[in-house]
């Protein structure tokens, strides 16, 4: 919880903490396989603490938190998984879409689309632009999202302005390709979390986290709470940051 300042009442949130934190919520299986559950049970209830986090970061001076919900890579989970999963997108989008509004959060959704059936589709693009005008917190839900895929994805589309004689290769530097991907209107994530004890970065954001800073903790994802993301959020100020330079 942020202090709250006694002459405006106004939250204080520290300026030098991370603007954009990106998650990669693991751990959902084993959590449930521990209880003895279906691996199901343990989605339904990561998904159920996305709420909570989405609503620490106004108070941390988190303006963006982007989380990752299914990768390129998930479809090879078995078919019963993966509907089950799909399912729960839809319903996620359908019961939090009126409170995520509510709470002025701006929800975008990164990844192809293109295998994603119509209907979860229509509820993405529904929640977009219901939420188009919120400013409070830009939550960015990576869905058949994979770094790799997206800068392929990106590229292609490069290489068609190039065919279509309205870019020349000359164009082609990181910025005009960062204007490709799908992230282009959000800023860099500043801190990567990583749940469940695994330290690796399964294809999230690989071009944007060039230069984040990374924390992997134990902790399952339906386990994480507002408490241990500020814990983190707040560590994260003690870092030094010097994007390949030497601090004068
Ligand atoms: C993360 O939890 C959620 C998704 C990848 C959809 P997992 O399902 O990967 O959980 P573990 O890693 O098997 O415990
Ligand atoms: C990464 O978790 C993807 C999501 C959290 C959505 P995985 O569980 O799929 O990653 P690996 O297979 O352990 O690398
Ligand atoms: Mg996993």
């Amino acid at each position: 919880m942020g202090q709250v300042d006694q002459k405006t009442m106004t939250n204080k949130v520290p300026d030098h903490g991370p603007k954009h934190v990106a998650i990669i919520m693991d751990g959902n299986g084993r959590w449930a396989q521990m209880r003895g559950k279906p691996r199901l049970f343990g989605h339904h209830a990561g998904a159920k603490r996305i709420r909570e986090i989405v609503e620490a970061c106004p108070d941390q001076g988190v303006k963006y938190l982007t989380i990752f919900a299914f990768s390129t890579e998930n479809w090879k989970r078995t078919q019963a998984e993966v509907a089950g999963l799909m399912r729960l997108f839809r319903a996620y989008i359908q019961h939090e879409a009126r409170d995520l509004f509510q709470r002025g959060v701006r929800v975008r959704f990164i990844g192809d689309r293109i295998k994603l059936d119509d209907k979860l589709v229509s509820l993405m693009d529904e929640l977009e632009l219901l939420t188009a005008g919120n400013d409070r917190v830009h939550l960015t839900i990576a869905l058949n999202y994979g770094g790799r895929d997206e800068v392929t994805r990106a590229a292609q589309r490069l290489a068609y302005e190039i065919e279509m004689g309205r870019l020349s290769y000359k164009d082609v530097d990181a910025e005009t390709l960062a204007k490709f991907l799908d992230t282009h209107v959000l800023p860099d994530p500043d801190l990567v979390i990583r749940t469940s004890g695994e330290a690796r970065i399964s294809n999230f954001l690989l071009w944007q986290s060039a230069y984040a800073e990374y924390e992997f903790i134990d902790t399952l994802w339906p386990d994480f709470t507002e408490a241990e993301f500020a814990r983190i959020v707040g560590a994260y100020g003690t870092r030094d940051r010097r994007f390949g330079a030497v601090k004068a």
